[in-house]
């Protein structure tokens, strides 16, 4: 199986996250809000979040998870040829949040946002390796990074106990006979008005229809790629899902009989940091030693647009 991933030499050398250290439990909420942690853990799993300082800025987040990821994989800023950074909370219209994080870590390379919401780093991972394989950029930081509280309405139950902030980062190096990551990207031909944050304003939610995409699209979506690339659930050691609601997880496993053991969980800590919860959850995944060099890890993303990206990756 590990032959039909493309051996063309782009891998992850190093992982890392960050996240506020203001946290913000389910009975903070509840003292404000008309909820419980009872009704916010059973119908979502959440029971924390993290939360920024208001001066601390997307960016900020994103340099502290890129700076970890860094260190990881023995790099320091000079060495990055390219930033990648996926967020739908950047700091400015512009200059990018990217352009913000190369001068905050020193660097010179390039640098751009991408825009996918929930999918965002799945979107940039994919990305970034493809224009990897062109032989232009041969280290590069991708980053997926969100400040979603500074986009809510606090008075909203709807939408106020779902998110936190945070950022996730992995390098990206060439190393010629790695296997490098395979993605399959897409959307759906409705619902982009499902889940919106309008430029100034703050995040609208139909959760239902959000829930029953967030199912369909999973089993979908781990499918496909396990038939294209003819994986058994064995060949896997983790599927890392984007942390949106442990319920959905749960559906979809229950759908496809997947253990839940198999799916990285951790939003009862972190709530749902949209670009940031895939790579969050795969340093984390790294840290706790739940995955090793050579271990096949799939990642998948999905949430407004309605969109949805799926990652096989081969850890270095
Ligand atoms: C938002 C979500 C948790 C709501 O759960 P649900 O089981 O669908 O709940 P419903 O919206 O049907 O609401 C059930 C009841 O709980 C109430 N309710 C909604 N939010 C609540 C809250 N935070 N606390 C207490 N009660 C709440 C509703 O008003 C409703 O009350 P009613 O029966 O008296 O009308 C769920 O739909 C969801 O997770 N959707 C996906 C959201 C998501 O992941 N978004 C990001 C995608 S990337």
């Amino acid at each position: 199986m590990q032959s039909a991933l493309n051996p063309n030499g782009v891998t992850i050398t190093g992982t890392g996250f960050y996240v506020p250290t203001s946290l913000l439990t389910n009975l903070d909420l509840a003292a404000s809000l008309d909820t419980s942690d009872e009704w916010i853990s059973q119908r979502t799993g959440i029971r924390q979040r993290y939360i920024a300082e208001a001066s601390a800025e997307t960016s900020d987040l994103a340099v502290m998870a890129a700076t970890d990821a860094l260190h990881r994989a023995q790099l320091s800023p000079e060495d990055v040829d390219l930033i990648v950074v996926a967020t739908s909370t950047p700091d400015y219209a512009f200059p990018s949040t990217a352009m913000l994080v190369k001068q905050k870590l020193g660097s010179r390379a390039p640098a751009f946002d991408l825009s996918a919401a929930c999918s965002g780093f799945v979107y940039a991972l994919s990305i970034s390796s493809d224009l990897m394989k062109s032989g232009a950029y041969h280290n590069v930081l991708v980053i997926g990074a969100d400040k979603f509280s500074k986009i809510m309405d606090w008075q909203n139950r709807n939408t106020a106990v779902l998110f936190g902030d945070g950022a996730g980062a992995v390098v990206l190096q060439s190393r010629p006979g790695a296997s490098s990551p395979f993605s399959l990207l897409g959307s759906e031909e409705r619902g982009a008005d499902t889940l919106i944050s309008p430029v100034t304003g703050q995040i609208t939610m139909h959760g239902r229809e959000v829930f029953k995409f967030g199912v369909r699209i999973l089993e979908s979506m781990l499918t496909k790629v396990m038939g294209e690339l003819e994986l058994s659930l064995e060949d896997i050691a983790l599927i890392i899902p984007h942390q949106a609601n442990v319920r959905i997880i749960e559906h979809a496993a229950d759908k496809m009989n997947i253990p839940m053991d198999k799916f990285f969980m951790n939003i009862e800590t972190y709530g749902n940091t949209s670009a940031a919860s895939i790579p969050i959850a795969l340093a984390e995944a790294v840290e706790q030693q739940r995955i090793q060099a050579g271990d096949i890890v799939v990642l998948a993303g999905f949430g407004a647009g309605l969109a949805w990206g799926v990652q096989v990756i081969q850890l270095g």
